[in-house]
């Protein structure tokens, strides 16, 4: 969360800050701000709320300024106001910092610095990074030792950006335990949290890795580890054609990539399996090829891997989460291996039991999710196995695994996520069509009959969203409720949880997703005429069972509605409203029957006028634990 940029050329900085911090809004969108070095003096403009603010506030002063960095905000410490907003100065007011992350100890270095005559002016963790620097830098005299110094006395995982006016020609960099590329052209050089930031400028990236210090100048940089050893690092060359970032005539980036999923799903499943003949390849040959992608990436655990595994672990969280809950089905049905799903920040301060014959599973649209990657490195460093499911072959998920499946969605802009949670579902479907073939747990004439009926998945999304006009009307009839309920069982249950989810982060209405079982055990107390309960349902293992538990809420007088396909009358005897599904068989039903349930949660937010794309409180990217 949080996104640094920095900017130093011959160029002005302001508008390329600007433009770089719009393309890392989706980090946060509290607060943003920037620092440059205007006339040999730091200016700091800053502003809370959307970076719209900060745009009109740099249109009105127009700063002439050819270096400096830039900050959009999640807040984690002090509330989204001005004087909380990024870039925080020292006492002098000529150094400015940029930060992501979480400082620990800043309690005891705050108190520190105040008892040594500091003023600090905000409630942030982030400020006392500003004066340690000034501290160092006024005993040595030497800012790149000084931020060495500084940093030293730093607990946490953070990255910064660093400007000062003692050294305008220079803009500093430290990354440890997050994400920072820069990027090199010809004329200057850029700083970004993502290199999705950079990459409209150049495609000539350096990434820092961890604990690394980077000194940049217009036309070089120079890096550091903690210690002061000079790293040598080649930039890579990466493909940077622009990201289209347009809603394409749809109202919100949210209702396009609803409407997107056919296409990515086509996309997804098109890359690994060319043919219901053909085996699924996530070998390395087949894997590369993203924008602003330098990484080659692919599965390369064997046959014999697979054999060993007699565990999966599967970390992630909130939606990644639920598609994992989605994976777990799908791996037990077909490869018959036990499969646990964790919420990856449940998996700190815990002794971990894996093993070698254990493969740990991460999945993460955006691979930076801080708890994620602190669940799958832990794993890894205790022998596992280990596997990533990401969105983002460039992202640090990329670094802490050797075997990397990409979801082909493109950019998710929408801070919730619709697109990448079908795709991250078809690439459970395919790892476990790929290793119960090399197991060979299901027959060549299953695989080759699951494999077609996967395929043939995004046509029937394509029927549901055609169904877009109806479902809207359906959902506004609840639109006005204080509370949803969202039960369903088996594939089903964690796509209550999800339809619960959506309709939380969209429309700020509470909801519970449930098992549709465990209604009984206590949450149908919460039941009466003004709860709606949502129930999935579709013909299966489950059918019968579901619909016992939706006729106990409806004997409590809930508004009765169901994901349910088409022609199943008992479904309509038992529900007052039906959102209908294509006929589908209970095993790819999660597919379907999320798309209901993600529209419902746009078409309600939109009713009551929420900010679809960027809702309150939320970032996308999540990188403090
Ligand atoms: O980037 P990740 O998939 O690791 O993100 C995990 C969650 O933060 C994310 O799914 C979040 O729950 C979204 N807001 C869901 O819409």
């Amino acid at each position: 969360m949080c996104g640094i940029v920095g900017y130093l050329g011959s160029s002005q900085a302001a508008p390329v800050l600007l433009s770089s911090l719009r393309a890392l809004e989706y980090r946060g969108y509290d607060s943003a701000g920037v620092a440059i070095i205007e006339n040999g003096r730091l200016a700091v403009l800053k502003a809370a709320g959307k970076l719209a603010n900060l745009e009109s506030l740099l249109e009105s002063k127009n700063p002439q300024a050819t270096v400096g960095i830039g900050h959009t905000r999640w807040a984690t410490h002090g509330v989204p106001n001005d004087q909380n907003a990024h870039p925080h100065m020292d006492c002098s007011g000529t150094l400015a910092i940029v930060h992501n992350g979480i400082i620990e100890n800043y309690q005891a270095l705050r108190q520190e610095l105040m008892e040594n005559g500091h003023t600090l002016s905000s409630d942030t963790d982030t400020e006392v990074v500003a004066h340690l620097i000034e501290d160092e830098f006024r005993t040595t005299g030497d800012l790149l030792a000084a931020i060495r110094g500084a940093v030293g006395r730093l607990k946490g995982a953070y990255a910064l950006g660093v400007v000062s006016q003692q050294l305008p020609e220079k803009l500093y960099a430290v990354n440890h335990h997050y994400s920072l590329a820069v990027g090199l052209s010809d004329q200057a050089s850029y700083l970004a949290s993502d290199s999705v930031a950079v990459c409209q400028y150049t495609n000539r990236i350096l990434r820092l890795e961890q604990s690394e210090i980077a000194e940049i100048t217009a036309s070089d940089v120079k890096l550091y580890s903690f210690d002061g050893q000079a790293v040598s690092r080649t930039p890579v060359m990466v493909d940077s054609n622009p990201f289209v970032i347009d809603k394409q005539g749809y109202k919100h980036f949210l209702l396009k990539e609803i409407h997107e999923q056919p296409l990515i799903m086509r996309q997804t499943l098109g890359k690994y399996l060319k043919h219901p003949e053909k085996p699924v390849d996530f070998s390395a040959a087949n894997g590369s090829g993203h924008h602003c992608d330098d990484t080659s990436y692919g599965v390369s655990l064997t046959a014999d891997d697979f054999k060993k595994i007699d565990r999966i672990l599967i970390v992630a969280c909130g939606t990644a989460y639920h598609a994992g809950l989605v994976g777990k089905y799908i791996l037990e049905e077909l490869c018959g291996i036990p499969v646990e799903v964790e919420i990856a920040s449940e998996m700190r301060g815990r002794k971990l039991l894996v093993t070698g014959n254990t493969l740990t599973i991460a999945v993460s649209q955006s691979g930076e999710t801080a708890d994620t990657l602190a669940a799958i490195t832990e794993a890894a460093a205790r022998g596992s196995m280990t596997l990533g499911i990401t969105n983002r072959p460039d992202s640090h998920l990329a670094l802490v695994t050797p075997n990397l499946i990409v979801t082909e969605c493109g950019i998710e802009v929408s801070v919730a996520a619709t697109k990448t949670f079908v795709a991250q579902c078809a690439c459970f479907y395919l790892l476990a069509l790929h290793m119960a073939d090399a197991l060979k747990t299901v027959t060549p004439e299953r695989s080759r009959d699951l494999k077609a009926k996967l395929l043939a998945v995004p046509a029937l999304m394509e029927q549901i969203l055609a169904r877009e006009d109806t479902i809207r009307l359906k959902s506004l009839r609840h639109a006005e409720a204080h509370d949803m309920v969202f039960v369903g069982r088996g594939l089903n249950y964690p796509i209550a949880l999800e339809g619960a989810l959506k309709l939380k982060e969209l429309s700020y209405i509470h909801a519970s997703g449930y098992a549709a079982g465990e209604l009984k055990h206590g949450p149908i107390a919460v039941l009466d005429h003004l709860v709606p309960v949502i129930t999935v349902i579709v013909p299966g293992a489950v059918y019968e069972k579901t619909l016992s538990n939706a006729q106990e809420a409806r004997a409590r007088n809930a508004q009765m509605i169901a994901v349910a396909v088409d022609g199943d009358e008992q479904a309509r005897k038992t529900f007052d409203t039906i959102l209908s599904i294509p006929p589908v068989e209970e095993f790819f039903s999660p597919l379907l029957t999320v798309i209901p349930l993600q529209l419902l949660s746009y078409f309600i937010a939109d009713y009551l006028g929420k900010d679809v794309d960027q809702p309150r409180n939320l970032a996308k990217s999540v990188t403090v634990e």
